[in-house]
């Protein structure tokens, strides 16, 4: 399983050395909360911080947009060439288009579903994405408590994908900690990401092991 630290819970006065430790703590990812404050009440990075982010970071870049207007999000972000971009299905209008607009740049397109929306929505375009991202808190802040139920949803999930897209990647996004990693990993999860979890303790690279471990 691999770990995508969330940066929304790095300490901002110091970006560069927290960017530099977490990858050299054995992050695979590193994943990045885009936020407008209309599609969530926060706001978080705009473009030329995450260049100035790409500058330094070796490891690619798990980008999820929690946003609306998703098309010129997409087309803002694209230049930076992440591993992933990330799209809410309760948000992006013509899913289809945007998942091809992403493809387009040589991104891997992955969708997002609340805690709420249900996994049946991807019947229709599983086939034509990479990763699905289920959100296991509501997406705007760190440091909240895991909703239990997106176990069940993972089960349900893989089966979906086991069926359309073997391919297909899970990640798993809000209150992931050493309290459920075994049950995420045991459900089927390819990808945690883990905020606070991380970030709260001293040693990174132990952070990081006890996810993987
Ligand atoms: C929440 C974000 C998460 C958040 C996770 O909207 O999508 O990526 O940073 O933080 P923790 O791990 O603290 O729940
Ligand atoms: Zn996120």
């Amino acid at each position: 399983m691999l770990v995508a630290p969330s940066i929304l819970s790095a300490n901002f006065l110091k970006l560069e050395e927290e960017i530099k430790s977490i990858c050299d703590a054995g992050a695979d990812l590193i994943h990045i909360d885009i936020m407008d404050g209309h599609f969530v009440p926060n706001l978080t990075f705009g473009p030329v911080v995450l260049q100035n982010i790409d500058k330094i970071c070796q490891k690619p870049l798990d980008i999820h947009l929690m946003v609306e207007n998703v098309p010129f999000f997409v087309d803002l972000f694209a230049p930076l060439k992440p591993k992933y971009i990330s799209v809410h299905i309760e948000e992006t209008k013509h899913l289809h288009r945007v998942i091809q607009q992403i493809r387009n740049y040589g991104i891997s397109p992955a969708v997002v579903l609340n805690p709420h929306t249900s996994q049946e929505n991807l019947k229709y375009i599983i086939k034509d994405i990479d990763m699905v991202l289920l959100m296991s808190v509501n997406p705007g802040f760190g440091g909240q408590k895991f909703i239990p139920n997106v176990i069940e949803k993972i089960k349900r999930l893989k089966e979906l994908i086991l069926l359309e897209n073997p391919q297909c990647l899970i990640e798993v996004d809000g209150g992931v900690s050493d309290k459920n990693i075994l049950d995420l990993k045991n459900s089927g999860v390819d990808i945690v990401v883990a905020g606070s979890y991380i970030f709260s303790q001293k040693d990174y690279k132990q952070a990081i092991l006890s996810l993987k471990q």
